[in-house]
């Protein structure tokens, strides 16, 4: 049976109890395969796994796509509970934000770009979650999904800005058979929308140019917040019928475009 705790204090304590560093795999709730592939992974790995379970209000600038994100609290902890993870951390608001988010962590660079652009104040609340949370767990590796690009670079970048003890194990996407990444955002598209949700993958794999991709996606009714290619990959932000998917794929390398090249 997972322990559930949720008190900072709480945390602390069984963390001293334990001998080694834990797996961690911080989650917003609302879990789906992609995150029982980083559980899993983070199982295979640690002879203890901790997940935390945390809508955290301060990474979403839209009051309705923080109401709109799926409550399912008990599901959560039954997946766990049958997975095998030793602590589920399922703090409330204020054990997390003693401070009313007074203190937070900010970036000034790539924080500003993308995704940050296009949803101001995002990455302050991510980086400022992540990081209380890893001084509460205090793992030896913590787990991102690829999906989550440029959250994946930012926390990397955080953990060397302020040598935190802890390695950054990033994981593949896990995408459904016809191709779409797994998301939690992914449970609010209605049955059409969702049929045509797949074109986003297929249409970043298939484009020669970043800009035939938003060409083609804008055909296809989706609006696109951006595709850009960057750090050997394509990323992209779009949104079908309101709601916001994003994905990323890697894209073939300079060898692999030669002649001759595999
Ligand atoms: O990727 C997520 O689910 C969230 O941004 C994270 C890392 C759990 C922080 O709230």
């Amino acid at each position: 049976m997972s322990r559930r705790i949720e008190t900072s204090a709480d945390l602390r304590a069984w963390r001293q109890s334990q001998a080694a560093a834990p797996g961690f795999v911080p989650t917003l709730g609302g879990l789906h395969g992609g995150h029982q592939s980083l559980i899993q992974r983070s199982l295979d790995e640690n002879e203890q796994t901790v997940v935390s379970l945390f809508l955290n209000p301060t990474q979403f600038d839209c009051a309705d796509d923080l109401a709109a994100y799926p409550a399912v609290l008990d599901d959560d902890l039954a997946l766990l509970d049958r997975m095998g993870v030793a602590a589920v951390f399922v703090p409330s608001h204020r054990a997390l934000y003693p401070d009313g988010f007074a203190y937070r962590v900010v970036e000034t660079r790539l924080a500003r770009e993308l995704e940050g652009a296009h949803r101001p104040g995002h990455f302050e609340g991510v980086l400022s979650v992540v990081l209380k949370l890893f001084e509460l767990v205090r793992p030896g590796r913590a787990y991102f999904g690829e999906k989550d690009w440029q959250q994946l670079q930012l926390i990397r970048g955080m953990v060397d800005a302020f040598f935190l003890p802890v390695e950054i194990v990033p994981c593949p996407i896990v995408r459904a058979s016809d191709g779409l990444a797994l998301s939690s955002r992914n449970r609010r598209l209605a049955p059409p929308a969702r049929e045509r949700a797949a074109q986003l993958y297929r249409t970043l794999c298939r484009s020669g140019s970043a800009d035939e991709a938003i060409e083609a996606l804008r055909s296809a009714g989706f609006a696109v917040d951006y595709v850009v290619d960057r750090d050997q990959r394509r990323l992209a932000a779009v949104v079908l019928d309101g709601v916001r998917l994003i994905d990323n794929i890697p894209l073939p390398t300079q060898q692999a475009r030669l002649p001759g090249g595999s």
